[in-house]
């Protein structure tokens, strides 16, 4: 563990939003190898302008940050919205409110600091605020820090399922 300055956890606002794709794109660039890997970039960009609106609706998604002198250095989407976890409700068998987390990224000189573990507590607390019965997730077999934090916070593992043509590993938590 680095000598980590004491991040601050927030949600994020519409004026975030430059900050939120400059870290997506340092991410996105530092893990070209995964191309499939389903960045705010292309989310945005294949829900077009509607989204963009919609993105900080928190009736929808509430996105979580994690700063340091203004600097955002994590950041996790809990999904709210039902309309867009059709395919989740099938898998779990379940017709209870869901939340999703999914856009998890930690900019990389500060990782192993367990900002992810904070933001997915975070995101825990909202989403019982939000009266979800469980959290869903997921991660992608060859993917070892998701799955390390999959398991360290005791998500179960449900099942393998294709997303753009490659597996992912379903996870899901019970809140
Ligand atoms: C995955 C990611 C978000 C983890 O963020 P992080 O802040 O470093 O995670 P934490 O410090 O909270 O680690 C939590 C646990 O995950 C596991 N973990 C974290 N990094 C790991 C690594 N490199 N290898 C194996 N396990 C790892 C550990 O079990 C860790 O708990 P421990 O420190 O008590 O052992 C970060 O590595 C990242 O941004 N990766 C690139 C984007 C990505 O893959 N996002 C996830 C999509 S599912």
């Amino acid at each position: 563990m680095n000598d980590l300055p004491e991040q601050i956890y927030r949600e994020l606002i519409p004026t975030d939003l430059p900050a939120l794709l400059d870290l997506d794109a340092i991410v996105q660039a530092e893990l070209k190898e995964r191309k499939h890997q389903y960045f705010i970039k292309q989310y945005l960009s294949e829900y077009k302008a509607k989204e963009l609106e919609h993105l900080f609706d928190r009736k929808r998604h509430i996105i979580l940050g994690a700063f340091h002198n203004n600097s955002l250095n994590g950041t996790l989407r809990l999904t709210v919205n039902q309309d867009e976890l059709g395919k989740f409700h099938k898998i779990l068998g379940t017709d209870h409110k869901l939340g999703y987390l999914g856009h998890g990224m930690v900019r990389s000189e500060y990782r192993g600091n367990d900002i992810m573990t904070r933001l997915v507590a975070r995101a825990m607390d909202e989403a019982g605020t939000e009266e979800c019965a469980s959290l869903v997730t997921l991660v992608r077999p060859d993917n070892k820090p998701g799955l390390g934090v999959a398991t360290k916070l005791w998500f179960d593992y449900i099942k393998q399922i294709q997303v753009a043509k490659r597996p992912a590993f379903v996870f899901s938590k019970e809140l």
